[in-house]
């Protein structure tokens, strides 16, 4: 029963994507199981650029089925935007793309005490993408949530958002001194939008396990990074649904038994954009020139170096089987590579990241240092064809985590990418 989940061991923006395209090809049915529009995948195809939230970049593949799971928050303008989007460009979605009813729904209310939250939090603001993430899923787990089983049927929603727009109400103006939400308008608005979006909900899951059953190759993608689980990540500045390998079977409502490799996307390099801690912090290159600028929110992410502290505590939290290592080509340029090894907290050397939020300032990371290749990389098809400092700096990666490199990505492009190991397969490829 082959299902691959790809789970980012950083703070996102890991290059994601482009490695689940990749993996796309061998795959019959790929799975999103968290998060919402706070996500953001750019996927280049020959010329064309694909920039997508809440859909699967295996959509792009034609006969590939597409599942956005129970476990996602959906904005419903913003998904049929996007699928306007890819209809336009010529893609099929009827019969391949299937929105399970247990995923729930973003109204405007949580967009707007999304900023209403982020503002009155002061120094212990995330930097949310403001995308109504954070309140959604609060009403999922407060169980006044509207999922989409209810929104697709006209008269169980009305009674629903009623109820749930008077709770909102009375915080916006009582606790805010906001303006009240009209129930009517908003009402009006989504139930088009519902209609719309009504023949694409069916049940999610229970395609996923047929088609595990059937023993298809099923590939679930996770959105954001280690770092930002609500649950393991560096709380609170981390986003609101479990981004971890464990979550990602929750969302999409699938054991752990249906995983048969976890494949951990991570940086050469560490970012992160928001709020919160980056231990390896310092800006060693121009973020516009490194391709470091969000999809989502247009943000210049922070940099850091590669921390082999994170991506030890990413590999045990995950459960990571092998590791796709990307955009080693923005390091051409670099003279001297740092690595963080440890870090030092009130003179002590630390092997984890703090739990508590307050103690990451105190952090030291105790560094090693690499000498760079200072060389083009991008052509690279083979690792044999790496310059040495290169081949010595992933050789070291691979040591500090205690799993090998099955993928490494030298540029956008699907073809700047070297395939160690066919991971539906588990077949090794000329390494
Ligand atoms: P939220 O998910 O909008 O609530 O934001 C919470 C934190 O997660 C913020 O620091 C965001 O910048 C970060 N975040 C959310 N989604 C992503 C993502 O897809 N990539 C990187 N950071 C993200």
């Amino acid at each position: 029963m082959p299902g691959v989940v790809i789970v980012g061991m950083q703070w996102g923006d890991e290059g994601k994507g482009k490695i689940i395209d990749l993996l796309t090809r061998d795959a019959s049915m790929v799975v999103r199981a968290q998060g919402g529009n706070n996500a953001g995948h750019t996927v280049l195809i020959g010329e064309e650029e694909y920039k997508l939230h809440l859909i699967p970049s295996g959509i792009l593949h034609e006969n590939r089925q597409c599942m956005i799971g129970g476990g996602t928050v959906i904005d419903p303008k913003v998904l049929l935007e996007e699928m306007q989007g890819l209809i336009d460009r010529g893609t099929q979605l009827k019969g391949r793309l299937w929105i399970s009813p247990c995923a729930h729904i973003i109204f405007p209310y949580h967009r707007v005490l999304d900023r209403l939250y982020e503002s009155s939090k002061g120094d212990r603001a995330i930097g949310t993408t403001g995308r109504g993430i954070g309140p959604a899923y609060s009403d999922k787990a407060n169980r006044i949530g509207i999922r989409m089983g209810e929104f697709i049927r006209p008269d169980l929603f009305k009674k629903a958002l009623k109820s749930v727009v008077e709770m909102k109400n009375r915080e916006l103006v009582r606790l805010y001194e906001a303006e009240p939400m009209d129930f009517e308008t908003i009402y009006k608005e989504h139930l088009e939008l519902a209609e719309k979006l009504e023949p694409f909900v069916s049940s999610v899951e229970l395609a996923v396990d047929r088609a595990i059953r059937a023993e298809e190759n099923v590939l679930f993608e996770g959105a954001q990074g280690t770092f930002l689980d609500i649950g393991n990540g560096t709380y609170p500045f981390v986003t609101s649904s479990n981004t971890t390998a464990g979550g990602i079977c929750t969302g999409a409502g699938v054991g752990p038994s249906a995983i048969t490799h976890t494949l951990g996307v991570i940086k050469a390099y560490t970012t992160r954009v928001g709020n919160g801690p980056l231990p390896s912090e310092e800006q060693f290159l121009d973020p516009h020139e490194a391709r470091e600028v969000g999809t989502t929110t247009g943000r210049v992410r922070r940099m850091g170096w590669f921390d082999a502290v994170l991506a030890r505590e990413a590999v045990r939290l995950n459960g990571v089987t092998s590791l796709a290592v990307t955009k080693l080509d923005i390091l051409d340029s670099v003279e001297s590579l740092k690595i963080c090894t440890g870090y030092s907290l009130d003179g002590k050397l630390v092997d984890e990241v703090p739990t508590v939020a307050e103690d990451y300032a105190r952090i030291e990371p105790i560094y090693e240092e690499l000498p760079g290749w200072r060389s083009d990389t991008h052509e690279m098809k083979e690792m044999s064809d790496l310059p040495k400092n290169a081949k010595r700096y992933l050789r070291r990666i691979e040591q500090l985590c205690g799993v090998p490199i099955s993928i490494l990505s030298v540029g956008p492009d699907r073809d700047q990418t070297l395939i160690l190991e066919h991971l539906f397969t588990q077949k090794a490829a000329s390494y």
